[in-house]
């Protein structure tokens, strides 16, 4: 039987990457999205929604699927307050984990990012790490948790420091080897393409992949 899979995230670099395995994956006949503005895209098997993300719940039948992605996040850069910046990257994800468990979705699929620890003094790692485990206490069927390091690809706007960041690692790239390899920087394609195979596995409990094991 075909599933149905809800996407967040799918302007972002890597939810765009996901967006398009998952339109061209036989497993799915439908791939719906929530998205904050239009994005102008079309396709057979897309169903858009465009909604206000502090009232995700009004959308609730929208949920009702097999399995959900959520490659929501944000930057110091675009979001300086901290606590908008959390909503983001912890409260909308916890809100869609919520309104997913209601509906009984199989798999939940996050993007975390590497070094996450609620304990850590980094706002960033702090952040992530608070996220992960207010979303292992939820319950979910299968919870699978990405931890990507620095991620690449074709990303719309500029950002100087990722770039920067991109530019210094590939110069010194032989030396992620052995236990320095979860460091080298991912592709979005890869970190996209593991979340889709996860997803098929139909495993049940929480599974944590850092970068070295996507
Ligand atoms: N960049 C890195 O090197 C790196 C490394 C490790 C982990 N990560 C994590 O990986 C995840 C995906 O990263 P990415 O680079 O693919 O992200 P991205 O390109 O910045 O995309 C972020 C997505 O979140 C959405 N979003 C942001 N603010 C929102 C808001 N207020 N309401 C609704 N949606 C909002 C964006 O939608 P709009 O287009 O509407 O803004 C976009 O679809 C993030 O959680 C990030 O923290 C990133």
């Amino acid at each position: 039987m075909k599933k149905r899979a809800l996407l967040f995230g799918a302007s972002g670099l890597v939810g765009g990457e996901l967006l398009k395995y998952l339109l061209e994956a036989d497993e799915y006949e439908q791939v719906a999205i929530i998205v904050r503005k239009d994005l102008g895209l079309s396709h057979p098997k897309l169903l858009q929604v465009v909604a206000d993300f502090s009232v995700l719940s009004r959308h609730s039948d929208i949920f009702a699927v097999s399995d959900i992605f959520c490659c929501l996040g944000t930057t110091a850069n675009k979001t300086r307050d901290k606590k908008e910046y959390k909503k983001i990257d912890v409260d909308y994800p916890l809100e869609i984990a919520r309104l997913a468990m209601d509906k009984q979705v199989q798999n939940f699929l996050v993007v975390s990012a590497m070094g996450a620890n609620k304990n850590s003094k980094v706002f960033y790692n702090r952040i992530k790490g608070l996220l992960e485990d207010q979303l292992i206490e939820i319950g979910l069927p299968a919870l699978h948790i990405f931890r990507p390091s620095l991620l690449t690809g074709a990303r719309k706007e500029f950002r100087l420091g990722e770039k920067a960041a991109i530019v210094l690692t590939r110069s010194f790239i032989f030396m992620f080897t052995g236990p320095l390899r979860k460091y080298r920087p991912i592709s979005a394609e890869t970190v996209a393409k593991s979340m889709y195979a996860a997803a098929q596995t139909n495993k049940k409990g929480v599974f944590i992949y850092n970068s070295n094991q996507i």
